[in-house]
């Protein structure tokens, strides 16, 4: 099931919100890294450049055709053979990744969903020992220009809570500004 409020503006307007080779290096995503998931790649504002970055595949991973489609497209025109993309429900079916198998996810703008605990434990499953786990979101402030609204987005804190409730212990010991109008965490299955 899609999750709640995650469609998604055209495209120009939502990559002005971002800065996203800046936005991956503050959340710790580095060359040293190999496999990678992104959960919900939209139109792989992220993937993209990290496939760039890292060593190894990034796995997109979306339920929309379109998105998936565009994503796939952008890969094969970089000529980044290392992006896997698929069309997948991952709240109801989880990645199919194996256990311990990639070492950073990417939640992205996707932590407002119905019950975050399910992506959480999924990224936690999926994870190797000292993998990372990457959370962006919309500030909690109903000024941004877009953003889920105010009674379902999440706290700054409780993402960090809510990671550690499934056993992540934070890698960066602050929340990230990811200016303009995002916030981060990193985090580390230990
Ligand atoms: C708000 S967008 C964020 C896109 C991307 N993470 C980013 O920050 O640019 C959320 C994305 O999650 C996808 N999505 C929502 N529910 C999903 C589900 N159950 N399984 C897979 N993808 C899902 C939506 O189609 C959408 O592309």
């Amino acid at each position: 099931m899609k999750t709640r409020e995650s469609g998604m503006p055209d495209e120009t307007m939502w990559s002005g919100f971002f800065s996203p080779a800046q936005t991956l290096a503050k959340l710790g995503l580095t060359g040293s890294c190999s496999d990678v998931v992104d959960f919900g790649c939209g139109y792989g504002t992220f993937t993209i450049p990290a496939a760039r970055i890292v060593r190894g595949t990034v796995h997109a991973q979306d339920i929309e055709a379109d998105m998936v489609e565009m994503t796939a497209g952008k890969a094969r025109e970089e000529g980044l053979i290392n992006v896997r993309v698929e069309r997948r429900d991952f709240v109801a079916d989880g990645t199919g990744l194996p256990y311990g198998s990639v070492d950073y996810v990417m939640l992205f703008n996707i932590l407002h969903c119905e019950k975050p605990e399910v992506l959480l434990r999924e990224a936690w499953r999926i994870l190797s020992l000292g993998g990372r786990l990457g959370i962006m979101h919309w500030n909690y402030n109903p000024t941004t220009p877009r953003g889920p609204s105010m009674d379902i987005r999440p706290r700054p804190e409780q993402c960090r809570e809510w990671s550690e409730q499934v056993g992540f212990q934070l890698a960066l010991p602050e929340e990230i500004d990811l200016p303009p109008y995002h916030y981060g965490w990193v985090l580390e299955k230990r």
